[in-house]
C-alpha cells in the first residue's frame, strides 16, 4: 500500500524516484470563491514577485504584527547566519492574545481542550491571557530571567500552551521536550540546554493508561544540577511525591499569583526557543529558533495555507513536543486569533473513531494531521469516520513525510467528502514554518506532492555540482536565500550547525552558499516538488524523525552489544520501521538466550531514547557489512532488510561471505 520510494544512503547514490502520479485535483470553485489567494494567476503572481524581493515581502508580512518598536533592517546575512527584523522590538504572547483581547475576538474561544477521558475545557482570548499573565508572574516569582531556559516534558494539556506562552512573553527561551521521551532523553536535553526550571505534571492520561512524567522527571533531575525549581501541574489523582524546596504545584502557585503582567519588550533576534531534533550523528541538536523572523513567517503561513477565517475551528493533531505543535497548534493559529482544537490522548480511545467524534462534536472546520495517522485510520475502516458527521470540514492537512497516493485518495474521499481540498506542507524543525505547499483555493493538487515552493522561498533541486536539475531528474533539494523562520544555530555547537546545513554546498564563485535540507526529491514538468526521502542516516518513523546514529549509541550502551547499525524498512503505517543489526560481545553471545535478550535490547532503547525509537526488528550477527576503511555499509543492509537483490558496488566490501549469511539469514 505504502508507495514505494527510494532512500539512498549517501548523497553521492544516485536519487532515482518511482512515483508516476497524473491525477490533478483543482480547488474547488466554491473554496477559492472566498480564499484569501484565489486563484493560480494569483498565486504565480505573488511568487514571482516574492522571488524578485524576497526582503520586501517579507517585510510586508512582518508589519501584520504588533511591534513595541519597527526595525532598522529587514534582513542582515552574514553567511551561514541571518537576523531579520534587526533593531524590533517584539512579544510573542502580545500578538497571539494582547492584541486579539482589545477586540471583539476577547470572548471568543481560543482554545478548546478534550482530555482522553472525556473531560473538556474552553478558554477563550481574555482567560488565556490571564492565565498566561498569571504564569509568567509565576515564572518572574522563581527567579526565571529573560533569556533563562525553561524546559517543558508535559502532556497535551492546555497549560503546556499556558507555558509556552508565558515564556514568551517574559522572554525565556523554552525547550519542549516530548513526553513520550525517557527520562534520559529529557535529562540529556535539560543539561544540554542549561534549563533552570522543569515544567512537568503528575501524570498524563494515554490509551487509558498513565504515562507518569512527574516520575521521569525526578529519575532525569538526580544528574540535572542546573535546574532550580520544578512545577507540577496536576492532572491526575496519582500519588505524587514532591521534592521540598524544589517541586511546587502548579495551581498553588497560580493561586496567588497577579493576573497584571507587562509583556518584556524583546528584540526581534531574541531566542524564542530550543526544540531537539535528530542528526545523522549521535546527539541531538538543539535546534534554536528566535522571536520576529519566527513569528512572521508562521503567522503568515497559517493565514495562507489553512486559508484561516474567524469562523474557523483548527485542529492540528500533532504533540506540542514536535515543531508541528509549536508552529501550527500554538503560535500561527493564536497569531491569527483562531480557535484551537487541542486533544490529549490517543486517536483511537476509547474506540477508532475518536477524532471524528472530537470533528463532530466541535465542529472541526481544518483538520491538519500526518501521513501515518492517515495510513492507521485507513487500516481501522471507514465504517469509524462513517458515524460521524463530518460536513464541518472543509479543509485538510497532511505533514511530516511524503504521502502515498492511496492513502491521499482515501482522505480525500473518505473524510473529505471530495470536497475538501488537501495541503501536503513540507518543512522540518529547523524550517520553523512550513515552505513547500499548495494553497488551497489556488494551487491544483496531485496526490503525493506538497507542490510549489511558498511565496518568499527560493528552493531549489539541484545535482552535487550545483547545477539545477532538469524536469524529473532526482536531485538534492536546497534553499537558496535565507527566510525569516530558519534556525540561526544549533544550540552550544556553531560548527555542527554550519556543518550539517551549510557544508553540501559552500559558499564560492558561483554558489552563494545554500542550506541542505538533508532531502532527495524531484521537480516534475509542472515544477512540483516530490519528496524522494531522507540521503542522510535519518530516518522517518511516523512521522518523528529518528537518526539512526542515536539509535545505534543507545543499543552500544547495553552490555551484551558489541557493535549495531539500524537501518529502515518501509512499513505500510510507519512509513519506515526500524532494523537493528546486532553483534554481541563474546562473552554475552556464549550461550545467550536470544529471544529473550531480543527484547531485552528493544526495551533497552526505549528506556534510552523513548518508546518510538524501539526497533522493530533486532537481528543477531556475527560481523557487519563494512568497508575496507572500516565504514559500516548501511545501503547493504537497507537492501538485505527490503529483501532486494544487492545492487550496486560491493567491491569496497570488506568481506563478502558477511553479506551471503545475511542475506541467508544464516546468523542466527
Ligand atoms: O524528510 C522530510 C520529512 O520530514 C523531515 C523533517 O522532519 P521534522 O524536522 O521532524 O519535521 C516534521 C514536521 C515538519 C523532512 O526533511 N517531511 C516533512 N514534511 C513532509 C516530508 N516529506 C514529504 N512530504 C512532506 N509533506
Amino acid at each position: 500500500m505504502a508507495a514505494k520510494r527510494s532512500t539512498p544512503s549517501d548523497p553521492s547514490d544516485s536519487i532515482s524516484s518511482v512515483m508516476k502520479e497524473t491525477r490533478l485535483f483543482p480547488p474547488p470553485a466554491s473554496f477559492a470563491a472566498t480564499a484569501h489567494i484565489a486563484s493560480f494567476a494569483a498565486l504565480k503572481k505573488l511568487r514571482a514577485k516574492a522571488l524578485r524581493d524576497p526582503e520586501a515581502y517579507w517585510d510586508a508580512q512582518a508589519r501584520e504584527l504588533e511591534w513595541f518598536a519597527p526595525w532598522k533592517r529587514t534582513l542582515q546575512w552574514k553567511h551561514p547566519h541571518a537576523q531579520w527584523f534587526v533593531g524590533g522590538k517584539i512579544n510573542v504572547s502580545v500578538n497571539c492574545l494582547d492584541r486579539h483581547c482589545a477586540t471583539w475576538r476577547k470572548n471568543k474561544a481560543a482554545l478548546i481542550w478534550e482530555g482522553e477521558p472525556g473531560d473538556t475545557r474552553t478558554l477563550t482570548y481574555a482567560q488565556l491571557h490571564r492565565e498566561v499573565c498569571r504564569f509568567a508572574n509565576v515564572l518572574r516569582s522563581l527567579g526565571v530571567k529573560q533569556g533563562d531556559v525553561v524546559a517543558i516534558f508535559m502532556g497535551m494539556v492546555p497549560e503546556a500552551v499556558i507555558a509556552m506562552l508565558a515564556c514568551a512573553r517574559i522572554g525565556a527561551t523554552h525547550n519542549v521536550v516530548f513526553g513520550g521521551f525517557s527520562s534520559e532523553a529529557l535529562r540529556e536535553r535539560i543539561n544540554d540546554s542549561k534549563a533552570v526550571l522543569l515544567i512537568t505534571q503528575d501524570a498524563a492520561h494515554r490509551r487509558g493508561d498513565k504515562v507518569h512524567l512527574k516520575k521521569a522527571s525526578d529519575a532525569a533531575l538526580s544528574e540535572c544540577p542546573t535546574i532550580e525549581h520544578v512545577v507540577v501541574v496536576q492532572r491526575t489523582d496519582e500519588r505524587t511525591a514532591m521534592k521540598g524546596g524544589r517541586d511546587h504545584w502548579w495551581h498553588e502557585l497560580m493561586d496567588a499569583a497577579s493576573a497584571v503582567h507587562a509583556p518584556a519588550k524583546l528584540s526581534s533576534e531574541h531566542p524564542m526557543f530550543i526544540l531537539y531534533t535528530s542528526g545523522s550523528t549521535g546527539k541531538p541538536k538543539g535546534i534554536l529558533h528566535t522571536t520576529g523572523g519566527y513569528i512572521t513567517q508562521v503567522a503568515s503561513t497559517t493565514k495562507m495555507i489553512f486559508d484561516l477565517k474567524d469562523d474557523d475551528v483548527f485542529f492540528c493533531t500533532a504533540d506540542i513536543g514536535w515543531i508541528t505543535g509549536h508552529s501550527y497548534i500554538v503560535y500561527g493559529p493564536l497569531a491569527n486569533g483562531a480557535t484551537i482544537v487541542m486533544y490529549e490522548g490517543a486517536p483511537n480511545h476509547p474506540e477508532p473513531d475518536r477524532m471524528w467524534s472530537i470533528v463532530e462534536r466541535h465542529g472541526v472546520t481544518i483538520f491538519y494531521t500526518a501521513p501515518t495517522a492517515i495510513r492507521s485510520f485507513m487500516k481501522w475502516g471507514e465504517s469509524w469516520p462513517r458515524k460521524h458527521d463530518l460536513s464541518s470540514l472543509r479543509l485538510l492537512g497532511t505533514v511530516g513525510e511524503p504521502i502515498n497516493p492511496e492513502a491521499w485518495m482515501w482522505y480525500h474521499t473518505v473524510i473529505g467528502g471530495k470536497r475538501c481540498p488537501i495541503v501536503d506542507t513540507w518543512w522540518q524543525t529547523e524550517n520553523g514554518a512550513i515552505l513547500i505547499s499548495p494553497l488551497p483555493g489556488a494551487t491544483p493538487t496531485k496526490p503525493g506532492t506538497a507542490t510549489l515552493p511558498m511565496p518568499g522561498m527560493d528552493i531549489d533541486v539541484v545535482r552535487k555540482d550545483g547545477t539545477s536539475c532538469k524536469p524529473n531528474e532526482g536531485g538534492l533539494l536546497v534553499v537558496k536565500h535565507p527566510w525569516p523562520s530558519m534556525l540561526r544555530t544549533i544550540y552550544g555547537n556553531d560548527e555542527r550547525y554550519r556543518q550539517a546545513y551549510w557544508s553540501e554546498f559552500p559558499k564560492s564563485r558561483t554558489c552563494a552558499g545554500w542550506y541542505f535540507t538533508g532531502d532527495g526529491a524531484r521537480r516534475d514538468e509542472d515544477g512540483y516538488i516530490w519528496i524522494i526521502g531522507r540521503v542522510d542516516d535519518v530516518v522517518n518513523v511516523s512521522g518523528h524523525r529518528l537518526g539512526t546514529a542515536e539509535v545505534e549509541s543507545a543499543l552500544v550502551s547495553h552490555r551484551s552489544v558489541a557493535e549495531a547499525a539500524v537501518v529502515a524498512r518501509p512499513d505500510e503505517i510507519k512509513g519506515n520501521v526500524l532494523v537493528a543489526f546486532v553483534t554481541l560481545k563474546t562473552e554475552a553471545a556464549r550461550g545467550a538466550d536470544l529471544v529473550t535478550l531480543r527484547e531485552e535490547l528493544r526495551d533497552h532503547v526505549a528506556k534510552e531514547i523513548g518508546h518510538i525509537a524501539k526497533p522493530d526488528e533486532v537481528r543477531f550477527t556475527e560481523a557487519l557489512p563494512k568497508t575496507r576503511s572500516g565504514k559500516i555499509m548501511r545501503r547493504l543492509l537497507r537492501e538485505v532488510v527490503a529483501g532486494a537483490a544487492i545492487s550496486g558496488d560491493t567491491t569496497t566490501l570488506e568481506d563478502l561471505s558477511v553479506l551471503e549469511k545475511l542475506r541467508s539469514g544464516d546468523d542466527e
